[in-house]
């Protein structure tokens, strides 16, 4: 029956911070993880994750080395490699010491245009270059608003999930597009309807014990104050996180909230 799933911790940092913000912010985390792990009885509950700007990975990949933080990038080109001016491959994603690629978030979904079927081939992508893929789903206000959130974020894992998927290799992130970055957060109930069915989706499509033990992360607006309420939903196993992610504090506290 109920799986233990590790909790993870992921710090989204989108287009923010510059290269000596970004040595300082994970150099802190990383101290602050090395502290932790030194404690006798105190390993991590959780898995920390920070998924900086593709140009800043390698300060970060150095800052957060043997401190027990994973570092993933936002986004990786469905093809291996070849003439696409400006994108970032898995393979190179991998090399750079990378652990995780986030696809499909709902910025890119919108502001590339990127359909469930061009996340699932990203995913798959990451796959093959052995990073695991948070693949992010979320329905908008108005989908809400019209009685459709649960139909919408069917619809768009079964489009958006790899091929495939297993736990090891697959993370779920489900960001309601009207918490992200508004300070708006779903309610416990809300987050744990869409993470229930999405677990009942996964079970149908990779079976039930997969399904168990497949991580599903919740996003939009999780902060120290309501992360703890969040976190100890039966079905929300971390956080995909944005603004809260880019302060020690704060990020810090998230994870304290574990
Ligand atoms: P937020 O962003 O925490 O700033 O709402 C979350 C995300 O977009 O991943």
């Amino acid at each position: 029956m109920a799986a233990k799933r590790r909790i993870l911790i992921a710090g989204n940092w989108k287009m923010n911070g510059l290269k000596k913000d970004a040595r300082s912010l994970a150099g802190a985390l990383g101290t602050k993880m090395s502290k932790l792990k030194a404690k006798p009885q105190s390993k991590p509950e959780f898995e920390m994750l920070v998924c900086p700007p593709a140009a800043l990975l390698g300060p970060v990949v150095d800052a957060v080395k043997g401190k027990g933080i994973a570092v993933g990038g936002q986004d990786c080109h469905a093809n291996e490699a070849g003439a696409h001016t400006g994108d970032t491959s898995a393979a190179l994603l991998k090399s750079m010491g990378c652990k995780y690629a986030i696809v499909g978030h709902s910025e890119r979904r919108t502001d590339h245009g990127e359909t469930d079927a061009m996340v699932k081939a990203k995913a798959e992508a990451a796959h093959k270059a052995g990073l695991s893929a948070i693949v992010c789903i979320g329905e908008t206000l108005k989908q809400r608003e019209a009685g459709r959130a649960k139909s919408t974020n069917k619809k768009q894992l079964a489009g958006s999930l790899p091929a495939g998927a297993t736990a090891k290799n697959t993370v779920i992130a489900y960001e309601p597009v009207w918490a992200i970055g508004t300070g708006k957060v779903a309610t416990p109930e809300q987050a744990q309807e869409v993470h229930a069915l999405i677990r009942a989706e996964l079970a149908k499509a990779i079976g039930e014990a997969e399904a168990a033990k497949m991580r599903i992360l919740y996003g939009g607006s999780m902060k120290p104050g309501n992360a703890a309420e969040l976190l100890a939903l039966p079905d929300v196993d971390g956080g995909l996180i944005g603004g809260a992610a880019l302060t020690v504090a704060d990020f810090w506290g998230i994870a304290q909230a574990v």
